[in-house]
């Protein structure tokens, strides 16, 4: 089958608004949130799991690679076109199919939006825990295929704690429906796993069945200030010990980033008075908004009264608590104003976190005197995210800065990412995090799987294709 033979049969399986070529294939399919960015000439956007299979079986069969599309808001690269590919949109596949009240189960096709699953379960009476700052555009099928973590991984595990059953397409177009429901199935591999997390390599996912959970009747946010990193791990411990059940987000920012969301961006207000070295956005969510903000009005004010925090003030009204959250949020509009950037996502143990900072943030100023570091991240988990800006007129800083970065990351034990996966962006630095037995492994099951090498090739590690 020649490439213009592949075309036409997809096109006559998918239908006109199921096969994009030329003009047809707008700037939606060429970028994602990295930067990276190249125009596909075709863009399959099957309606079903069956179109998804044919697309598949049709590329399989000539060896033709393809790369999978969701929102498009990815940070690695990972869903960006390579020059050959074609691009598998799964946006048409957006029905979200049932909500089972009493199971507290939600079944929905891959291309549903994140923000409209949150919403169709909270009129349900209940909660998908999953959220991040991508929520409006990026879809569940990658949400599963990065295992999204975000603002509420603390209490509820990132994407693959919320994934009860899946349903892929393999490369070659077999379908491979495993819809479990319970929470319980031990009945050999659990094979939602290896696909969850797999950024796309090993198959497409087409369905899910996703864990929900009994909607939070109380939300309780504060935003804290600390003289010392050894404030801030106090307070974590002691919301561990008291509030447990309840925590769902413990988000660090360190001063230069707060003192840049407040100062830079604009529409942001400085919520407690003062400088200082650490700021902390707390949230719980629980059953009872009288009883829990009474139980963190207390412990704060314990801990103000020790000396263990600096300040802390906490939400009175739902505005109160989006300001502190805009803050948290302003990350991306921070890098925006900061001009020239490299942003990162990495996992550093708690233990060594402070550590981390201060040492990268000596090599950063030492390959550049006039950048800036700007962390942040979601503590409670170990992830830290750092911006720092680069010289746009020196293309070699980039390079440097990463080595300088992952170098850290690796020497503290770390994760070269945390949440945002590896994608093409962070390929050259796998080996900083895995070893080469990992790594071995991940290509064996990458062989059996996809055997051609069609399905994302190059994202996570490269491959060897045969035709
Ligand atoms: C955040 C994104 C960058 O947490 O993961 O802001
Ligand atoms: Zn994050």
């Amino acid at each position: 089958m020649s490439g213009g033979e592949l075309v036409a049969r997809l096109a006559a399986a998918l239908g006109p608004k199921g096969c994009l070529v030329g003009d047809n294939v707008t700037g939606r399919y060429a970028a994602d949130w990295s930067g990276m960015e190249y125009r596909p000439s075709v863009v399959a956007r099957p309606e079903n799991t069956a179109q998804v299979a044919t697309v598949l079986e049709l590329c399989n069969e000539v060896g033709q690679c393809v790369v999978v599309q969701g929102g498009m808001t990815g940070l690695v690269g990972g869903a960006v076109p390579q020059p050959g590919e074609i691009a598998l949109s799964l946006e048409r596949l957006n029905r979200i199919e049932e909500i089972d009240r009493l199971g507290a189960t939600m079944t929905v096709e891959a291309g549903a939006p994140l923000e409209s699953v949150q919403e169709a379960a909270a009129a349900a009476e209940l909660f998908f825990p999953v959220d991040i700052g991508a929520r409006g555009s990026c879809q569940l099928g990658g949400n599963l295929a990065m295992n999204a973590g975000g603002n509420r991984v603390l209490r509820y595990g990132m994407t693959r704690e919320n994934v009860l059953g899946i349903e892929v397409v393999l490369a070659d177009g077999t379908v491979v429906s495993a819809m479990n429901r319970m929470l319980k199935n031990n009945t050999g591999y659990d094979l939602k796993h290896l696909f969850i997390g797999s950024e796309g390599t090993l198959g497409v996912v087409t369905r899910t069945v996703l864990r929900l959970h009994r909607k939070p009747r109380s939300r309780v946010t504060a935003l804290c200030a600390f003289d010392s990193f050894a404030q801030v791990t106090g307070l974590l411990q002691a919301l561990g010990e008291r509030l447990a059940g309840e925590l769902s987000s413990f988000e660090v920012m360190w001063q230069d980033y707060y003192r840049f969301v407040v100062e830079r961006v604009p529409g942001n207000v400085a919520p407690l008075e003062g400088v200082h070295p650490l700021y902390c956005l707390v949230e719980l969510l629980g059953g009872d908004q009288t009883r829990d903000q009474e139980a963190l009005e207390a412990l704060l004010g314990e801990m103000l009264e020790r000396g263990e925090l600096a300040d802390a003030v906490l939400a009175q009204s739902l505005a109160d608590a989006s300001k502190f959250w805009r803050l948290r949020d302003s990350s991306a509009e921070a890098a925006g104003v900061a001009g020239s950037f490299v942003a990162f996502d990495v996992s550093i143990p708690l233990a060594r976190m402070e550590e981390f900072v201060s040492r990268t943030t000596a090599a950063l100023i030492a390959i550049w005197g006039d950048g800036i570091c700007l962390f942040y991240g979601h503590m409670g988990d170990c992830n830290l995210h750092l911006i720092t800006t680069r010289d746009p007129t020196r293309p070699d800083m980039k390079g440097r800065i990463c080595e300088a970065v992952y170098e850290d990351v690796a020497r503290m034990g770390g994760s070269v990412s945390a949440e945002h996966g590896i994608g093409i962006e962070k390929r050259p630095f796998l080996g900083k995090s895995r070893s080469a037995e990992e790594i071995a492994l991940m290509r064996t099951l990458k062989a059996a799987l996809d055997p051609k090498g069609i399905l994302n090739p190059g994202r996570i590690f490269s491959v060897a294709r045969t035709q």
